[in-house]
């Protein structure tokens, strides 16, 4: 049973990474709007995902999740949200092939506009001024004025979350994520690259598979969910304020229950054990992503998964691990044993983007294709030493043909970062990365299942 809980108890608590609002009484009456507006999502669909997330801790499923490390106010447009979407849709269509498990979907998409910040102030020539922090929170231009927190985004940031929404609920729902429309999802600016050859190949033979239960009488109009897909949303739960206002009330339950996002996580940088972030999310019935980096202790951990999971319940808690190549050796093993020990039910996702994040020799902050590799590599060599299971990956990426991180088959240099770098924060793998990247993980998978067949 969770201990008692109020939506305002983070308040009581120590916060880190928040901004320092001005001017209290706008805070207010934009929270007072906030909690007066429908929740973008709602208690069933939450619950919904929290059991398809028990499926993935017991090994019957995959999560795939991916999105921005950041959206923004300035690039929002349908034609954005449609390529990301038909990424995520081609990278669940190759995860469901190499690991022939359901593969449960979900964006950091609809919600994700606060970031942690390794400094809180930024210096460019010779200025310092505080850093930014995301478009629900501050601006990005480098000026005074536009570093100032503006409590008025909280709802430029919900529109924009519910208008992003409405989009992924149609195409999940209205026919575009039809698996007889697999050929489709392929975006324009990469087509003719290798991995696009592969994909191509894989979306012909599922053609020729619905070819052929369309024969024998199974079609989209007798199986419902060869035409629908569920897509969830995601974000870090980092503003607060922005959090309880929008927490509701499940009626079926009578719990609390974020309406901001289906799935919210806590960084690695806001877990403290008894701060304000873990008091916040600890109290909502959605599922609950927590971010492991290098830092966090065997004990802090334990400490975490007993305060956010009391009842053990499996698809309450997915541990997203972060080390960086070469660091998850050191890691990865010892949370892995201590949560084995405690009988504790989690996702194990692996984040292969934020513990590899470097300074290019141009300046572009950026990563090194090959590292997120690698870093995936040992997520999935560790857990068939351990015995447990990789149960999903967690990707920066866009369907925007970026050159954000260096490498990948159509090789991005360092020279060229500077060509199409739009990140408003950290690096995202581009179309023909992600999907690069997808492969690699179906492989993985495959060879899971022919290790685990072989020894009977
Ligand atoms: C993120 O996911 O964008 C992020 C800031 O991650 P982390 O908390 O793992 O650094
Ligand atoms: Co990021």
């Amino acid at each position: 049973m969770t201990a008692h809980w109020a939506k305002d108890g983070w308040r009581a608590k120590e916060r880190v990474q928040m901004p320092e609002y001005i001017d209290a009484a706008a805070v207010q009456a934009v929270e007072a709007r906030l909690a007066s507006y429908p929740p973008l999502v709602f208690a069933g669909e939450a619950r919904k995902l929290r059991r398809q997330l028990a499926e993935v801790a017991e090994g019957r499923g995959f999560l795939l999740q991916g999105g921005d490390c950041a959206e923004s106010f300035d690039e929002f447009s349908a034609d954005l949200i449609r390529d990301t979407y038909k990424v995520m849709l081609q990278m669940a269509v190759v995860l469901t092939f190499g690991a022939k498990l359901p593969v449960v979907k979900i964006g950091r998409m609809a919600g994700q506009f606060a970031k942690p910040r390794s400094a809180p102030t930024e210096v460019k020539g010779g200025v310092e001024l505080p850093s930014y922090r995301g478009d629900i929170i501050n601006d990005i231009a480098f000026t005074p004025e536009s570093r100032i927190p503006d409590p008025n985004r909280m709802l430029q940031a919900y529109t924009q979350a519910a208008a992003s929404l409405n989009l992924l609920r149609a195409f999940s729902q209205g026919g575009f994520a039809d698996i007889a429309r697999v050929h489709s999802w392929t975006l324009e600016s990469t087509a003719g690259a290798p991995g696009y050859e592969r994909y191509h190949q894989l979306a012909n033979r599922i053609s020729e598979s619905l070819d052929f239960m369309e024969a024998a009488g199974v079609t989209a109009d007798t199986v419902d969910t060869l035409h629908r897909v569920d897509f969830y949303t995601s974000h870090e739960a980092l503003l607060l304020e922005y959090e309880e206002a929008l927490c509701r009330t499940d009626s079926t339950t009578g719990l609390p229950v974020a309406g901001s996002g289906h799935m919210i996580w806590i960084g690695d940088r806001t877990r403290q054990p008894d701060g304000a972030h873990v008091e916040f999310c600890r109290g909502v019935q959605n599922p609950i992503g927590l971010k492991c980096g290098p830092s966090i202790s065997e004990d802090d951990l334990l400490r975490l998964i007993d305060t956010l999971n009391p009842d053990n319940e499996a698809g309450r808690l997915t541990l997203i691990a972060r080390f960086g190549a070469g660091n998850v050796g050191e890691h990865l093993p010892r949370l892995i044993r201590a949560v084995q020990r405690e009988g504790a039910k989690v996702v194990w996702s692996c984040d292969p983007m934020h513990g590899n994040t470097i300074k290019s020799d141009s300046g572009y902050k950026t990563r090194p294709f090959d590292r997120v590799l690698r870093e995936v590599r040992e997520f999935f060599a560790i857990h068939g030493a351990e015995g447990t299971y990789p149960g999903g990956v967690h990707f920066e990426m866009t369907g925007k043909d970026v050159t954000e991180c260096t490498g990948g088959v159509r090789a991005v240099a360092d020279e060229d970062l500077s060509d199409r770098y739009h990140t408003a924060c950290d690096p995202r793998l581009n179309a023909s990365q992600s999907l690069e990247l997808a492969f690699l993980v179906a492989e993985e998978l495959d060879q899971r299942r022919e290790a685990q067949r072989a020894a009977g």
